[in-house]
Formats: structure tokens, sequence, C-alpha cells
């Protein structure tokens, strides 16, 4: 018997459209957003539903697509999540490629074991190897995971550029990571719908 036979059906599309792979335990994938079956995506969008208790918008899902997602899962349940999308962001007059982080969080019945740790170090080797520096608007529940892999509060002045021009944003959620990251002066992102950190 092939060693898939008694998995649902359920559970055999997920693990191949989500993870290509059948091994027992939670595991951990880097999807482009491109790559995601409609049955991850809504998996995805069910678990940061949960996770933010219902505080979490079209608009904030939106945001996490179209660059790269660090998925757990654990059979056809996807148990943790965050996503690295590229933005473009100026510090003092001179522009950057960031890997701006969005949407990290884990199942509630699942937290406090390791698995915000484990999205949160692939999202950064992404950040290593492909952009400038990291960029993300910590919660309050993000901000020890954060701190404790090197994220740093942004201390200067927030900008965006918007369709009317370049305005200030005041933010104190902003965090900053890499070896580059300026801490402080003035940062202006690019322009997008919702929160613009
Ligand atoms: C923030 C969040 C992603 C953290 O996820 P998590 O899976 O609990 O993260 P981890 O388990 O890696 O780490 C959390 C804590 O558990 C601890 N921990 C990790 N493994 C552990 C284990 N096996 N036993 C006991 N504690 C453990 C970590 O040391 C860490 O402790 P600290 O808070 O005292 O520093 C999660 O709380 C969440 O989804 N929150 C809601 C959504 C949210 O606000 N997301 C952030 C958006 S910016």
């Amino acid at each position: 018997m092939r060693s898939g036979a008694r998995i649902p059906y359920r559970a055999r599309k997920a693990l191949t459209t989500i993870t290509n792979t059948q091994l027992p335990g939670p595991q951990l994938q880097l999807r482009h957003t491109w790559e995601l079956s409609a049955f991850c995506r809504k998996a995805i969008r069910e678990l940061l539903d949960g996770a933010f208790d219902g505080d979490f918008t079209d608009t904030d899902f939106d945001h996490a697509l179209g660059g790269l997602h660090a998925i757990i899962t654990d059979g056809d349940v996807v148990i943790g999540h965050a996503a690295v999308v590229a933005r473009s962001i100026v510090h003092d007059g001179r522009a950057y490629r960031v890997g701006y982080v969005e949407a990290v969080a884990t199942d509630p019945e699942r937290q406090r074991q390791g698995l915000g740790d484990r999205v949160m170090s692939a999202v950064e080797a992404v950040i290593d190897g492909a952009y400038d520096f990291g960029v993300l608007g910590a919660s309050e529940a993000g901000l020890r995971l954060y701190r404790a892999h090197g994220w740093t509060p942004f201390t200067g002045r927030l900008s965006a550029m918007t369709p009317d021009g370049v305005i200030e944003t005041a933010d104190d959620s902003v965090h900053v990571y890499g070896r580059s990251a300026p801490v402080s002066g003035q940062l202006i992102c690019d322009w997008r719908s919702g929160e613009l950190w």
C-alpha cells in the first residue's frame, strides 16, 4: 500500500498543493503567492482571522500577497504563517528594496511552541538573501518575538509617499531588521491602501 493511502482526500489535496510532502508533524515550506492553491489561501486566511480574533481585514490580507509565504502545516491544517513582500522605502533620500513582513500568526491553540520563531526565521533568511533590510509594524503580541529575533524599533521620523505627496505618519510600531537597517533619520514608505506601515 502507498504511504498516503489512508490520508483523507482533503488532507491529501492540502499536502500536495501546499507542501508536496507527506511527512508527519508540522512542516515548514516557503511558497510564492502564485504557488498557493485556493485551499491554502483560504486556510491561511482562516488562521489569520482566528489569531487576530476577527481584527484582520481584506486589505491586511492583500498586503501579505505577492511575495513569499512561510507556511507551517500539520496535516491539512495551516498552523503558522508569515509573509514577506517587496516594498520600496526611502531612507534619507535613497530608495531601498525592503522585505516587508506581514500577516505573522500562529494557531492560538499552538502558541508558545516555537512556531512563531520558525516562520520568522524563514522570512528573515529571505530578507538576508534578497533585500537591503527588513521592516514590519509590530503588534503588542508580536513584540517579544521580534525583539528576540533582532528586530529594532525605528526611532526616527516616518512618512509615506501618497498620491498627494509625502505626508508624516505617526507610528511607533515600526521595527527594522538587518545589519544595514537604519534606526534613525527619515523613512518614507511607498503608497498602498489601508495601513501604510
Ligand atoms: C505573535 C505570535 C505570532 C507568536 O507566535 P508563537 O507561536 O507563540 O511564537 P513562539 O512560540 O515562537 O514564541 C513565543 C514565546 O513562546 C516561547 N516558547 C517557544 N517554544 C516554547 C516551548 N516549547 N515551551 C514554552 N515556551 C516556548 C518563546 O520563548 C516565546 O517566549 P517569550 O514571549 O517569553 O519571549 C502569536 O502570538 C500570534 O499569532 N499572535 C496573534 C497575531 C499577532 O499579533 N501577530 C503579530 C502581528 S505583528
